[in-house]
């Protein structure tokens, strides 16, 4: 069993795609084992996504995910990883499956519905940076 960790950024809240969204990842066999709603700071943003801090578009990613909230979780299941970045399709969402989270839902390459951990070593990064011990629930 594995652990990813997963967000519905804020052009997917502020749509109230949340519940749609959690259903796509309950389906695909995905568990909820934490959940929380954060607005982060621009701060936040830049820590989180430092590993792009070289990027042309940081300061546009940045500057969108602390522009509305967010919903920060871990989902638990077998293979949680790639089974996430699968069902939320490719990160444009005009190259995305049918079917996907961002082929239905996403507006744009930058405003992509939803953030999925890329390998074990991150997931566990991206769940520290988010959650402590006591708040996951498996
Ligand atoms: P994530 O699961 O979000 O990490 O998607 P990914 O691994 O497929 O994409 P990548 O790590 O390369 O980029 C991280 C995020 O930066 C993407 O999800 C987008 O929101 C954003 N991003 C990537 N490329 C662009 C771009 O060309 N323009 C803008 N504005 N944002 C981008
Ligand atoms: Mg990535």
């Amino acid at each position: 069993i594995e652990r990813t960790f997963s967000m519905i950024k804020p052009d997917a809240t502020k749509r109230n795609l949340t519940g749609k969204i959690v259903d796509r990842l309950e389906s695909a066999g995905l568990r909820v084992v934490a959940s929380k709603r954060v607005y982060m700071s621009k701060a936040q943003a830049e820590a989180f996504y430092a590993v792009h801090r070289e990027r042309p578009f940081y300061g546009e990613l940045t500057a969108f995910m602390s522009s509305g909230p967010t919903v920060v979780q871990v989902l638990e299941g077998e293979d949680a990883i790639a089974k996430n970045r699968e069902v939320m399709g490719a990160t444009n969402p005009a190259e995305a499956a049918p079917g996907t989270i961002r082929a239905d839902f996403a507006q744009s390459i930058g405003e992509n519905a939803v953030h999925g951990s890329d390998a074990p070593e991150t997931a566990k990064e991206e769940i520290a940076f988010w959650f402590s011990g006591v708040e996951i629930v498996g």
